[in-house]
């Protein structure tokens, strides 16, 4: 069975919204693809700062950085689940990224220019947002950023299921827009 990485960046757990929309579409992908979940809040990681980065730059990576690398390689499919806070994504999940996005693991170089090494073909980013901001308007930086940083790994398929002005709707509204959600994912699941 192939294989699917869940990063769940839904720091509010059981409160989360965008878990809620996630978990109904990661389980559906289970039926196709064997499952593993790095649950960011579990993780308790720590900013990359000088002492991480000068042991990198001698080529002394933790084995569980690499070991997270590592499954990010292999993955046939990653699922990305975050909420949008400070008009990106969580700084947790973002350390997540720096501590193991890593050079010669998910991405080379060569004299010019970087390229990806990772094996997935998708990724699928889901969200929601507090405020009514769209996918694709200037201010939403988090898918931006998490399309980038696919390229950067070499994956080229990029979907987003994303969700807005979740902290203005009625609660009525709110359980329309996750129901649309769940459904709009489990159709991309379909295909993904
Ligand atoms: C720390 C924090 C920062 C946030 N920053 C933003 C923001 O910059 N823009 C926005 O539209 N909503 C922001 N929000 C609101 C969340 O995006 C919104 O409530 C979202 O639905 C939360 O997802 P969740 O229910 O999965 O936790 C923020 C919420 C928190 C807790």
């Amino acid at each position: 069975m192939k294989k699917l990485l869940y990063i769940d960046s839904c720091i509010r757990g059981e409160l989360s919204r965008t878990k809620r929309i996630a978990d109904p579409i990661v389980e559906k992908l289970s039926s196709r693809y064997e499952v593993e979940t790095l649950t960011i809040n579990d993780l308790n990681l720590a900013p990359v700062q000088f002492d991480e980065y000068s042991r990198r730059k001698d080529g002394i990576v933790s084995d569980e950085a690499l070991c997270w690398a590592n499954k990010i390689k292999n993955a046939d499919r990653i699922v990305i689940a975050a909420p949008f806070w400070d008009m990106s994504i969580p700084a947790s999940l973002k350390t997540f990224f720096e501590l193991c996005s890593l050079f010669g693991v998910t991405f080379d170089s060569d004299d010019k220019t970087c390229f990806g090494l990772c094996k997935a073909e998708n990724l699928l980013f889901i969200t929601t947002r507090g405020m009514a901001i769209k996918s694709g308007y200037p201010l939403e930086q988090a898918t931006p950023y998490i399309k980038a940083l696919a390229w950067l790994w070499g994956i080229k398929g990029f979907e987003v299921v994303a969700r807005d002005n979740f902290d203005y709707l009625p609660q009525e509204e709110i359980e329309k827009e996750i129901e649309s959600a769940i459904k709009e994912g489990l159709e991309i699941a379909e295909t993904f």
